[in-house]
């Protein structure tokens, strides 16, 4: 037991798939594995391990923005011997080009978030993914015909900006959408030397004002935990 999650030593697969909601997590253990448990509800942060075509893996919430992602990622590299960490989620594009629905697989995530500077005295303001993942998502998806965009991504700490411009750290690195969390996640495998990508279904775009609904949310985001799971069984 970790101070934020109850499982018990053992409960917690080697490889773990982290959505942002919990009950998004609860909605893939029951859709896609077999033989599940669920081995932590502290906080209704939901974690779930069961097994996807023989491998066995954890499925388990991070909540939102880099402090909550940081706490969960941080315990299960740290405490329950997680190897790798993919993230599953939802994000906001930058730029008209991408559309609703678009698969991105995070390259590096860039933020201003001080988080890997209090954490670890890391200065940089970016992380590149850690580890084999991003390299076994691009593979599986070319193996299942999935279109899927490659670049960096930024983990904003505010979700709400009142000013409407691009933000400076987007444009710098050539930001492809916005999310909240993927920072802390690289920060914490580079920190443990441990593995961590990150997949995104892009559900807005942020300068067209344009929103996928509740509906299109989820079966959208049935494409993306299909390619994370494929992608998982061939890791470790
Ligand atoms: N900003 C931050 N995170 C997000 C967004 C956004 O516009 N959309 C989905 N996750």
């Amino acid at each position: 037991m970790s101070i934020h999650i109850a499982a018990k030593p053992g409960e917690i697969a080697p490889i773990v798939l982290m959505p942002g909601d919990p009950l998004r997590a609860k909605h893939i253990a029951e859709n896609f594995l077999e033989d599940y448990k669920l081995v932590s509800t502290t906080r209704n942060i939901f974690f779930f391990t069961g097994h996807y075509k023989g491998k066995r893996l954890t499925i388990g919430a991070s909540g939102m923005g880099c402090p909550s992602i940081g706490i969960y990622t941080y315990e299960l590299y740290n405490e329950y011997g997680v190897e790798c960490i993919m993230r599953i989620g939802t994000c906001g594009a930058y730029y008209t080009h991408i559309n609703l629905f678009d698969i991105i697989n995070a390259e590096a995530a860039f933020s201003e978030s001080t988080y890997a500077k209090f954490a670890f005295g890391y200065e940089e303001d970016g992380f590149p993914h850690q580890g084999n993942v991003f390299q076994t998502i691009n593979a599986t998806a070319k193996k299942l015909k999935m279109p899927v965009l490659t670049g960096p991504v930024h983990s904003s700490d505010p979700f709400y900006r009142i000013d409407p411009a691009v933000p400076e750290i987007v444009v710098n690195n050539k930001c492809l959408a916005a999310e909240m969390e993927a920072f802390a996640l690289f920060a914490n495998a580079k920190h443990f030397k441990k593995q961590a990508g990150c997949l995104l279904t892009v559900s807005d775009i942020i300068p067209a004002r344009k929103m996928i609904t509740a509906e299109e949310r989820e079966r959208s985001l049935g494409e993306m935990t299909t390619l994370a799971l494929e992608s998982a069984i061939s890791i470790l």
